[in-house]
């Protein structure tokens, strides 16, 4: 089998069908089937799984490029997609578990504290970029916006240095998880800097 076949056969439908994972286990574990300790505050806990699960699948996001470019096979490219489909689905679901769980669906509430509270400013604004992507993600959208969908698609580092920042704002003691985020949106900020600067052209 090709890289390319491989890519198509084998790794997308896996990257596909493998993105409600953690979706899967955590439901599992409300269920009591799988080992997860929802502890004495299951809505925390929902909220903090899928705030962090989002950013990691945002990072897997920015990482298929580097990927691509490091290994020569061009049509890992097809990963991207349903990896920041799914980034968009695990941060849905936290902004629900926010909605529901924090505010109680209480809309006065929710305006105030997102322009009130920097961090859930910061987290809120993250959401929209990634929102906007969502619904720009289709081949009709490519077409339709043309050159401005390359310019609107790098707004998705923006959304992950805000990922970041609202994860380094809310934590009050132990930063070194929000902090190795940082590090690593660091590393691949600056692989597309790096192959910018050599090749005098957009990364
Ligand atoms: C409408 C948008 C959002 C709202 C209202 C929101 C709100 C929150 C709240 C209330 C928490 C828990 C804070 C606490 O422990 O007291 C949280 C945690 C978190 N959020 Fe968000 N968030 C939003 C978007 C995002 C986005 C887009 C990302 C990622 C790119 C994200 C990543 C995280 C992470 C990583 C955590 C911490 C998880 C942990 O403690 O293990 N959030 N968010």
């Amino acid at each position: 089998m090709t890289a390319s076949h491989w890519v198509g056969r084998v790794i997308r439908p896996a990257v596909i069908v493998g993105g409600i994972g953690p979706a899967l286990y955590l439901g599992l574990g409300l269920l009591g089937i799988t080992a997860i300790d929802l502890g004495a505050n299951p809505a925390e806990k929902l909220e903090h799984f899928t705030g962090t699960t989002t950013l990691v699948m945002l990072m897997l996001t920015l990482t298929v490029t580097p990927l691509r470019r490091l290994t020569g096979v061009n049509p890992l490219i097809r990963l991207r997609k349903p990896l920041g489909l799914w980034t968009f689905t695990y941060a849905l679901l936290h902004a629900l578990c926010y909605l529901v769980f924090d505010q109680s669906l209480l809309w006065g509430e929710i305006l105030h504290d997102i322009a009130k509270r920097p961090y859930i400013t910061v987290g809120f604004s993250a959401f929209v970029i990634l929102l906007a992507l969502a619904l720009t993600s289709s081949g009709w959208a490519i077409r339709k916006l043309g050159k401005r969908w390359v310019t609107l698609h790098r707004l998705i580092y923006v959304a992950a240095v805000l990922g970041v920042f609202h994860y380094l704002w809310l934590v009050k003691l132990d930063t070194s998880t929000p902090v190795a985020f940082g590090v690593v949106l660091i590393l691949l900020l600056a692989a597309r800097w790096e192959r910018r600067r050599r090749k005098g052209a957009p990364a």
